[in-house]
C-alpha cells in the first residue's frame, strides 16, 4: 500500500501519527523530481531495507532551474511515478505543487535561501547553472524540516549535490544520516537519469561514450598514470564528436579542489551536450 499526499500538513499529521506508534520508527527520505527510473528505484529499495518508513518526495523543484532550462518540459509522470515507488518499496508519496511549498505567487527573490559555500558551487555544474546548488539546498532543507527523516538517500551520479548536501546537513546541524548510493546504469555504460528520455536512440549512444571516457582514466590510472593533463587527453579520445564537452574535471575528495595529480580520493567528474540534452557522469578513484 502507498499513500499519496499533496500538503507539507497532512504529511506532517501522517508522520506524528505514525512515530506516535512506532516507537522505534526509523523514517527514510529520497528526495526525487519524479520521473522516477531504475536509479531512483535502487535508492527506494535502499530505504526500504534500511527504514520502516519510506517516504519519496516528488517535487520539479522551480528555484533550481536557470531561466533557460528545462523546467517547462521536465518530465512530470506522477501516475507512474506512484507504479514505481510502490514496487520499489516507498510507504508514502509527497506531491506538494510549487505553492505549497513556496507559498501563494512566491518569487525567488522573495524567499529565504540556503546558499552553499561559494568554494563549493564556483566549479563543476555551477558555473555554469548559476544559482542552481542554492535551489537544491534550499529546496532539500525544506524537505528535511517538513519530513524530519532519520536517513536521507541520494544517488552519487549527482556528486557535487550530494558532497554539498553532506557539507549542508553537517554545516547546520541537520539530525539526519545521508545515504549515498551508487550509479546504476544502462548496460551500454549510460548513467541512468531522467533526462535519458530526452535523447534518440542514435544520442544514446553517443551518451555511452561519457561512461567510456572515464572508464579510460580508470584503466590508465591503474596502470600508474596519476598526471590528470595525461589521463584528461585519453579521455577526450573516447568521447563522440557528437558530445560537446563543458567539463572534464578531477577534484580531490578531501577539499573539493582541482587537483593536478591523483593522490587520494578522487571525484572525476563529467558534463557533455548531446543535441540539446545535458548528461553528467563521474566515477570516484581512491
Ligand atoms: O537530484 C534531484 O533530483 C534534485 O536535485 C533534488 C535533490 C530532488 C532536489 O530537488
Amino acid at each position: 500500500m502507498i499513500t499519496v499526499i499533496h500538503t507539507i500538513n497532512e504529511l506532517r499529521t501522517h508522520i506524528k501519527n505514525y512515530r506516535d506508534e512506532n516507537k522505534n520508527a526509523q523514517i527514510g527520505l529520497i528526495p526525487t523530481m519524479g520521473a522516477l527510473h531504475k536509479g531512483h528505484a535502487s535508492l527506494i529499495t535502499k530505504s526500504a531495507q534500511t527504514c520502516s518508513l519510506s517516504i519519496v518526495s516528488v517535487f520539479v523543484n522551480p528555484t533550481q532551474f536557470g531561466v533557460n532550462e528545462d523546467f517547462s518540459k521536465y518530465p512530470r509522470t506522477l501516475e507512474k511515478d506512484i507504479e514505481v515507488a510502490k514496487e520499489a518499496g516507498a510507504n508514502i508519496i509527497f506531491a506538494p505543487s510549487a505553492e505549497e511549498m513556496y507559498g501563494k505567487g512566491y518569487s525567488k527573490d522573495f524567499i529565504t535561501l540556503v546558499c552553499p559555500p561559494y568554494d563549493l558551487v564556483n566549479k563543476l555544474c555551477g558555473k555554469t547553472r548559476t544559482g542552481h546548488f542554492d535551489g537544491v539546498a534550499t529546496v532539500v532543507s525544506k524537505l528535511f524540516n517538513i519530513v524530519q527523516p532519520d536517513y536521507a538517500f541520494f544517488g552519487q551520479k549527482d556528486a557535487q549535490q550530494l558532497y554539498i548536501i553532506e557539507k549542508m546537513v553537517k554545516d547546520l546541524n541537520f539530525n539526519i544520516k545521508i545515504i549515498p548510493c551508487p550509479i546504476v546504469r544502462e548496460d551500454s555504460g549510460l548513467a541512468i537519469s531522467s533526462r535519458n528520455q530526452y535523447l534518440s536512440e542514435k544520442e544514446k549512444e553517443y551518451a555511452s561514450s561519457l561512461f567510456k571516457s572515464l572508464s579510460a582514466i580508470e584503466k590508465y590510472y591503474k596502470q600508474g598514470i596519476k598526471n590528470t593533463k595525461a589521463l584528461f587527453d585519453t579521455a577526450i579520445s573516447m568521447l563522440a564528436k557528437e558530445a560537446q564537452l563543458e567539463y572534464l574535471d578531477f577534484i580531490d575528495y578531501e577539499n573539493f579542489e582541482k587537483t593536478d595529480i591523483i593522490k587520494g580520493r578522487t571525484l572525476i567528474a563529467i558534463c557533455a551536450i548531446i543535441g540539446s540534452t545535458r548528461l553528467i557522469d563521474n566515477i570516484v578513484l581512491e
